[in-house]
């Protein structure tokens, strides 16, 4: 059948069964899903700004408005609707001017991959529920390994993201270190208060949150100092290793960070591994922004990740996947065992030993999305090579984006990029006067007026207390334009509002 044209979806079905995903409603899953794609073709063509500035206020009773106890019926009314409370209003990741988070653009054989795996919807926790998608997200989790250097014995499983790798991942280096210590003959009510993580103060989040999800203490994550460039100092993490033998302390894992949230700076990993591998202690590396490199061809900045016990990937991030697609890796495929339960309603012991393939005995949820797929076809369709010339154009973007700050004297820029991510701030011409606070301001109004025209999107963040702005560059397309350009915008609202202030004072 051939596509509809404009706005025309084909009549609604008048009974349920109609709606259903199966051989007698081909016609009805074809159209309404092109339907749906036009409506999002709608939002790319002639998009000037990624946002348009919408506030929770205005949107909220809109959305609240809608009864769901009355259906439309009618899916161009549901999508005329859908255009009102959501598309018109979303935040654009494939705009060049979208420089806040760490969101990528997608790539097209990703989003047939979505199209595809939720339709079959499969679900990847035992082969009677997925058969070949088991087998497909075993093979990209074993040629993730191997890119990663983890050696014959690693394995790994497809999570919903970075959070939750690293919580599975510190899952098991806490199992790890209490099946040793209940070996010496202490018990889990003992050990659970001395384990210690090290992880950088650049750190993700997620390693606090791990912590205390595993019922760790509140000391429990210890924050190792960085360089000017926010990279652990290897110094710091031996120091502190030591530190923990002196106290009695257990360190359960070392954190090592490939690419941190603000900065995308890569913690030193050769050294980091060695002091690991001479404590006797687990180590993790999130790469859930880093990974990116492992298709690029600064594949060099990864060095030493393969010696990790553990890895974040989150594809999600820079292999240009749509949210979710993310894995956790392990060297010993051995210590994936801290998650496997047999129950007999799903994944019985005997099937494990009549070695029928699943996942669920690896992975910390059940019914499980096949995100993997859209990394298949990402890698079948364009190649890792592909996907790698895309995230080197955003490093190269981003250090001449750090040119372009670090030349222009209305800004300062933090830390040269590694990666693709710039912290900087406006200052003023001539700052005797203003105070640190007023210029704290100055750039918070910035972000926010600049988020409010929709013209473009940027991050915030605090470095030594004081209020800077953030670009993550994860779009090929944005170009030094765009930066000099949004650069303008901001120094221009940062600008008036000082002024204001002044005149007002
Ligand atoms: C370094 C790092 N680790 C982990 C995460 C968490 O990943 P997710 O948002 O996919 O849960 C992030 C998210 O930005 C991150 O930057």
């Amino acid at each position: 059948m051939t596509v509809p044209e404009g706005r025309s979806v084909t009549p609604t079905p008048v009974t349920s069964a109609a709606q259903l995903f199966d051989e007698q409603n081909i016609d009805h899953y074809r159209a309404l899903v092109a339907a749906g794609v036009d409506r999002v073709v709608g939002q790319l063509v002639g998009r000037d700004r990624p946002f348009t500035g919408i506030t929770p206020d205005r949107l909220a009773p809109e959305i609240s408005a809608i009864d769901l106890d009355r259906p439309l019926g009618d899916p161009a009314a549901a999508l005329d609707e859908l255009e009102r409370v959501y598309l018109r209003d979303a935040v654009y990741f494939h705009h060049p001017r979208y420089l806040a988070h760490l969101n990528c653009p997608v790539v097209i054989p990703a989003l047939l991959g979505e199209a595809v795996l939720s339709a079959v919807n499969s679900s990847l926790d035992t082969w009677d529920q997925s058969a070949g998608g088991t087998l497909i997200e075993r093979h990209l989790i074993d040629w993730t390994a191997s890119r990663l250097g983890l050696g014959d014995a690693a394995d790994g499983v497809f999570t919903s993201g970075g959070t939750q790798s690293n919580l599975h991942a510190l899952l098991l280096a806490r199992e790890e270190a209490c099946r040793l210590r209940e070996k010496e003959g202490f018990r889990r009510p003992e050990i659970l208060p001395r384990l210690r993580i090290l992880a950088s103060e650049c750190a993700h989040f997620s390693v606090t949150k791990a912590a205390l999800l595993l019922g760790l203490g509140p000391d429990a994550v210890v924050a190792v100092p960085c360089d000017r460039d926010r990279r652990m100092l290897a110094g710091a993490l031996a120091r502190e290793l030591d530190r923990c033998r002196r106290d009695d302390r257990v360190p359960m894992a070392v954190v090592a960070t490939a690419g941190t949230t603000d900065f995308g700076s890569i913690d030193p990993l050769p050294e980091i591994a060695e002091l690991c591998d001479r404590a006797g202690v687990w180590l993790h590396v999130d790469a859930a922004y880093g990974c990116g490199l492992l298709v690029s061809r600064r594949r060099h900045l990864l060095d030493g990740i393969g010696r990790a016990d553990s890895v974040t990937v989150d594809y999600h991030k820079s292999f240009f996947q749509p949210v979710s697609s993310s894995a956790v890796l392990v060297r010993d495929r051995a210590t994936l065992r801290h998650v496997t339960y047999h129950a007999d309603y799903l994944n019985p012991a005997h099937s494990a030993e009549a070695r029928i393939p699943n996942q669920v005995d690896k992975s910390l949820q059940t019914t499980r999305r096949f995100d993997a797929l859209k990394l298949w076809l990402t890698l079948r369709i364009m190649g890792a090579d592909g996907v790698g010339e895309l995230f080197d154009a955003v490093v190269d973007r981003a250090a001449e984006a750090w040119t372009l700050l670090a030349e222009d004297p209305r800004f300062e820029v933090v830390a040269r990029p590694q990666l693709s991510t710039l912290v900087f701030r406006y200052l003023p011409a001539e700052p005797a006067g203003v105070t640190p606070d007023a210029i704290d301001r100055a750039n918070l109004h910035a972000r926010a007026a600049l988020a409010a025209s929709g013209e473009a999107l940027v991050a915030a963040t605090v470095v030594d207390g004081r209020h800077y702005l953030k670009f993550t560059l994860l779009n090929p397309r944005t170009s030094v334009r765009d930066i000099a350009e949004v650069l303008d915008l901001i120094a221009g609202h940062a600008r008036a509002h000082l002024g204001d202030r002044l005149v007002h004072a």
